[in-house]
């Protein structure tokens, strides 16, 4: 997922590209504003987290872009090219280390195991809108 402050920022575009160079197929897009309770629900692992509150708003505050991205190792890989949550931490040639603004607004989502893939897939998108 690409965050609201990495879409305001208008670098959606820029962002897709590194994705897309990186070997990643666009199995779906989507553009939507989650309400703060679908934000909340999507964070559930984080519910007794402190910073779970501010997190769901802001993921509710503007619009979004949702996607499924295909490849051989795609979680790993995925994790690996998008750097640590903190951006401070982030590695250079990282997409966090790129366009994160904060710990909060770190640009992008990613899923962090298979399963969590499957269920924030399913989130987002019927089987009609994969591809
Ligand atoms: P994300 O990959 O979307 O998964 C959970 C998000 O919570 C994470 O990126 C950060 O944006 C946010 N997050 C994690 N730890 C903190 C923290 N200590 N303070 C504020 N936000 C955090």
């Amino acid at each position: 997922m690409i965050k609201p402050a990495a879409v305001e920022a208008n670098q959606v575009g820029a962002i897709l590209n590194i994705i897309e160079e990186h070997g990643f197929r666009i199995s779906a897009i989507k553009k939507l504003i989650m309400s703060a309770e679908q934000a909340r629900n999507f964070y559930i692992e984080h519910k007794e987290r402190p910073f779970y509150g501010e997190l769901a708003n802001f993921m509710s505050s503007a619009d979004v872009i949702t996607l499924i991205l295909t490849k051989e190792n795609a979680v790993q890989d995925f994790r690996k090219l998008i750097g640590a949550t903190n951006p401070e931490e982030a590695a250079e040639g990282t997409i966090r280390k790129r366009f994160a603004k904060s710990m909060r607004k770190n640009a992008v989502h990613g899923s962090d195991s298979k399963e969590s893939a499957e269920r924030e897939a399913n989130y987002f998108f019927s089987k009609m809108e994969r591809f």
